[in-house]
């Protein structure tokens, strides 16, 4: 899949941007703080619906004007498609509009899967050292892209986990009875069965991919299991039972303690936890080794190469490291890179020399698309 072009309307420096990529390899280069990144978080809302970067939609809005608006063409299994989200604010009321090919999507859930991405930033380190709610991030925004069923049961899922924790809550503050708790147990059990099974399928079907991509990265040196960690003994075969079980303890806090919301990718060696124990380099191969992974995890299930999106993460790498990230850009299909500058980059290789371009943004809201290599 390929993004042709890209424009901005007052979206963060860029009062009015219109941009082509006609390359496989787009370096967006310039000093600190022109807006280099602010283009890949754009490309990142038309496949996410939200910033990669985690800003509000009133951060984004250039020069606090409160709207702006993003849209894209790309080609996908040989059809094109016009993408574009809008967003309104006024006070605290925000008013999005998101269009495929002049059709209105209902929400931010319908467009995820359309334009495919890998999405590598300096913040992937969180995925190891930010804790279970970053893995389980991880773990669902690969399986939304991989299956629009996976999210909605994932959002009907936290709304009656919502539910059911409030409830709890006023149990504990004798406002509602113990019974009126059974109401959210069998649609609980039912959509955490379904995310458990999903989750547990991926950590079969990624784990080749993953092994490889690390090998690929470390050589072989670091060898880790990736396993899905449950929350209770029986969540797997029979979650209304675990959730039973747990009840007591669940009033006792005031909220579920068992299902996907408390399960944990891990990822060890020799039974230890790299994300508690594991060296600084190792976290960096673990995380670069998963991003690789996604990629071709989604080619391999969509049939189709997602768009690289990297955000100035070429120049921490180091050894091997670096090498197979340069193998990846051989083979990937598009990506598009932030970079103050090309020093050091490993440009010298044919196969990515043959197809790049380079842009400059050379003054925020601005980019010299000119540049010659
Ligand atoms: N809503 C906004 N309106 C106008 N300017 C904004 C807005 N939000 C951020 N900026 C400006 O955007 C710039 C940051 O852009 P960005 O993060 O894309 O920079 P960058 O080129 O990637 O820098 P670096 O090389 O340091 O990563 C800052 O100068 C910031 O003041
Ligand atoms: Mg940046």
């Amino acid at each position: 899949m390929n993004l042709l072009s890209l424009q901005l309307r007052d979206f963060r420096t860029y009062a009015n941007l219109n941009l082509r990529f006609p390359a496989r390899l787009t370096f967006l280069t310039g000093p600190n703080a022109n807006g280099k990144t602010n283009i890949l978080e754009a490309v990142g809302i038309l496949s996410l619906g939200k910033s990669f970067r985690g800003a509000t939609d009133a951060d984004m809005a250039h020069a606090n004007e409160g709207h702006y608006y993003i849209s894209g063409s790309f080609e996908k299994q040989n059809r094109m498609y016009d993408l574009s989200v809008g967003v309104e604010l006024s006070g605290s009321k925000i008013k999005r509009k998101i269009s495929l090919n002049d059709k209105t999507l209902s929400s931010r859930q319908q467009l995820i899967g359309r334009l495919v991405t890998v999405i590598m930033s300096p913040t992937d380190i969180l995925i190891s050292d930010g804790g279970p709610a970053h893995r389980r991030r991880f773990l669902d925004m690969v399986l939304s892209y991989q299956n629009p069923e996976y999210l909605n049961n994932l959002i009907t899922y936290n709304r009656a986990l919502r539910q059911r924790n409030a409830l709890l809550k006023k149990i504990k503050s004798q406002k509602a009875r113990l019974a009126d708790l059974d109401v959210w147990t069998a649609p609980l059990a039912d959509y955490a069965h379904k995310i458990t099974r999903a989750r547990l399928q991926f950590a079969t079907d990624f784990d080749q991919i993953f092994a490889e991509s690390l090998e690929r990265i470390s050589g072989g040196r670091d060898r880790l299991i990736m396993r899905l960690a449950l929350s209770a003994g029986l969540e797997a075969e029979n979650p209304a039972a675990a959730i039973q079980k747990y009840v007591s303890r669940d009033l006792a806090l005031g909220y579920t303690t068992v299902g996907p919301h408390r399960q944990n990718l891990m990822f060890e060696k020799n039974d230890a936890d790299i994300t508690r124990f594991g060296s600084q380099g190792q976290k960096r191969s673990l995380v670069l080794a998963l991003r690789i992974a996604q990629f071709s995890y989604l080619q391999k299930t969509l049939k189709l190469a997602p768009i690289l999106l990297i955000d100035d993460v070429i120049r921490e790498l180091d050894g091997g490291r670096r090498g197979a990230f340069v193998q990846l850009l051989r083979e990937c299909g598009q990506a598009i890179f932030t970079t103050p500058d090309l020093d050091g980059l490993m440009i010298s290789d044919e196969r990515i020399r043959s197809d790049m371009a380079v842009y400059e943004v050379d003054q925020p809201g601005s980019v010299n698309t000119s540049v010659p290599i």
